[in-house]
């Protein structure tokens, strides 16, 4: 987003509407900003729109997300506990994967929804997410579960929602994965109540 534009979510949503920064722009029916409680204390990143999110202007509403939506349903994750995004904003052509370039462009505004909703917690959905925002070194098979702390936000990586429609064998891990997720979010919700309270009592 330009600099000189405050950092609010009716710039933020413009400016993701109207940008021409990759070619990804040209072949998009709608921009996919996000979905979700914009004040959820956990982030789920995926890669970029798919065929029907470019549809609908909504992040994971194909079979992918349907399959995202009943592990989180299952796991007792609220509405409010997350805010689902992507690192790239319009769809890659074909469903392949952002190009290096077309991530570093779009990332901005990945940013600035992290410098908006203010999550504790990260989840990176597959390795475009994972190389974008975890480690470029590391490969998600190897790297995923693990959680580290960059900056006062836990970050943890998975597999793609669309990697275990591909292959059963994932469907474990990452349902260990989200389960893992849900212990995190459930310490930093404590830790939030604890704040709440504590700054109230000092009022
Ligand atoms: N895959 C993604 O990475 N994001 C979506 O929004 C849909 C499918």
């Amino acid at each position: 987003m330009a600099n000189e534009l405050k950092l609010t979510w009716e710039n933020l949503e413009n400016a993701v509407r109207n940008c021409r920064g990759c070619e990804l722009c040209r072949g998009r029916t709608n921009t996919v900003l996000g979905r979700g409680c914009c004040r959820a204390p956990l982030m789920f990143v995926g890669e970029g729109p798919g065929r029907q999110e470019d549809e609908q202007g909504l992040p994971f509403v194909g079979a992918a997300g349907q399959l995202l939506d009943l592990a989180l349903a299952s796991l007792s994750f609220g509405e409010e506990d997350y805010y689902i995004a992507n690192v790239v904003k319009c769809r890659p052509p074909g469903n392949r994967n952002p190009q290096p370039a077309e991530a570093q462009s779009c990332l901005g505004f990945l940013r600035a929804q992290f410098a908006l909703i203010r999550p504790s917690i990260i989840v990176c959905l597959g390795s475009v997410a994972h190389t974008n925002l975890v480690s470029a070194e590391e490969s998600i098979t190897r790297a995923r579960g693990k959680w580290i702390e960059k900056k006062g936000v836990w970050f943890m990586s998975t597999f793609h929602p669309a990697a275990l429609l591909r292959d059963e064998s994932k469907k474990l891990p990452f349902w260990q994965d989200l389960k893992s997720a849900k212990q995190k979010l459930e310490e930093v919700k404590a830790g939030r109540r604890l704040q709440a309270v504590q700054g109230s009592a000092q009022q």
